[in-house]
């Protein structure tokens, strides 16, 4: 039986930082294991020029630990005043790595995010052009649409027509949660890929719904059927280049989760690696989990592949993860699935 693995260093292609008091807490929790991340631009007011971007990724190097090295890979809000050539010169200048694309209303602080699509054309071409990717946040917000079939909608509304308009434009599928959105991101051509996130690939919606309702198991898109969660599994440990982790970690206070309106979204930050190892080796696949964690991703953005590498060995008994962790503006809960891991990275 395998106890240990190591692997390149890891990178997580969809990361929500927060801002402020958060920042120490959240940047070191990934920076302990991963080498870089996409960061989430949806802070309110959200990072939608390149000035903004250059301050944020400033406060988040103020929070990292000196013994700690992480590399924040900046993107813009697309909104419908984004200037075509403040994109351009972002991406080529390395200030962005990627710009991303909130129908307006999908999810957490959207509301400035797109409507009219015809507006973002000329955004489009112009990332299509220079290799920008789009990462997108793949859900219709039509009110009629059931939340459980928003993904799918979405694709056969919105998404194909985006990729048929600009064949050339790299497109990420944002934290992918059917078995529709498996199928196509499958079927179609090499600009187009998915990320996948750890909570998405532990939970069905029974674990959010059946026997009470959990709020840290509420995140946008919502959770699926296990059928769902079955065919993100199967992309995930599959070895294709088009399907690569992006946590999607996305701490909010417990007060906030645990209302009568609850925020969406999961901290898996603190205990993603230990998770995958568990969920991969459980799949007879731990030889899979380089590909999704540190290589898939770095290749499909153009970016170098991490030099170092991280040790992860499993124990004889279940790995103990601190529950919350306590920040000066309250308490965050730290996801924690249906089942245990022995897994550990070593730091
Ligand atoms: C994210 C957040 O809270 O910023 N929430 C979530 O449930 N995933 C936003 C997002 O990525 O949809
Ligand atoms: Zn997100």
């Amino acid at each position: 039986m395998i106890k240990e693995i190591e692997i390149v260093r890891p990178d997580d292609w969809h990361l929500h930082l927060r801002d402020k008091d958060l920042l120490p807490f959240t940047v070191n929790e990934t920076a302990k294991s991963f080498a870089r991340a996409i960061i989430m631009p949806n802070l309110v007011p959200p990072i939608t020029r390149l000035i903004d971007a250059e301050n944020y990724k400033h406060r988040i190097m103020k929070a990292l630990k000196p013994n700690l090295s992480f590399i924040p890979l900046m993107t813009l809000y697309l909104t419908e005043e984004t200037d075509p050539e403040e994109v351009k010169q972002g991406y080529k200048s390395g200030q962005i790595s990627a710009v991303k694309l909130y129908p307006a209303g999908a999810t957490t602080n959207s509301q400035s995010g797109v409507r009219n699509y015809e507006k973002i054309k000329p955004v489009l071409e112009i990332m299509a052009e220079v290799g920008c990717p789009l990462c997108i946040h793949g859900e219709v917000t039509d009110s009629n649409i059931d939340i459980f079939d928003r993904e799918k909608v979405f694709i056969d509304t919105v998404l194909d027509k985006i990729r048929t308009d600009n064949p050339a434009l790299k497109v990420i599928m944002e934290h992918i949660t059917t078995k529709e959105a498996v199928d196509y991101i499958f079927a179609e051509n090499e600009n187009l890929a998915a990320t996948v996130t750890t909570h998405h690939l532990s939970l069905n919606r029974n674990d959010l719904l059946s026997g009470g309702i959990r709020p840290h198991f509420y995140c946008l898109p919502v959770v699926k059927r296990e059928v769902h969660r079955l065919a993100l599994l199967k992309a995930a440990i599959s070895g294709s280049p088009k399907f690569f982790l992006g946590t999607d970690s996305a701490p909010h206070l417990d007060h906030d989760k645990e209302s009568s309106c609850g925020c969406a979204g999961c901290f898996t930050a603190p205990n993603t690696l230990e998770i995958l190892a568990h969920i991969f080796e459980e799949q007879k696949a731990l030889n899979k989990l380089e590909l999704f964690t540190s290589i898939s991703g770095a290749k499909f953005y153009g970016k170098n592949i991490n030099t170092d590498k991280i040790r992860i060995v499993k124990k004889d008994e279940p790995t103990l993860f601190p529950k919350k962790i306590n920040t000066p503006s309250g308490e965050i809960t730290i996801f924690s699935p249906n089942f245990e891991t022995k897994w550990q990275v070593q730091v």
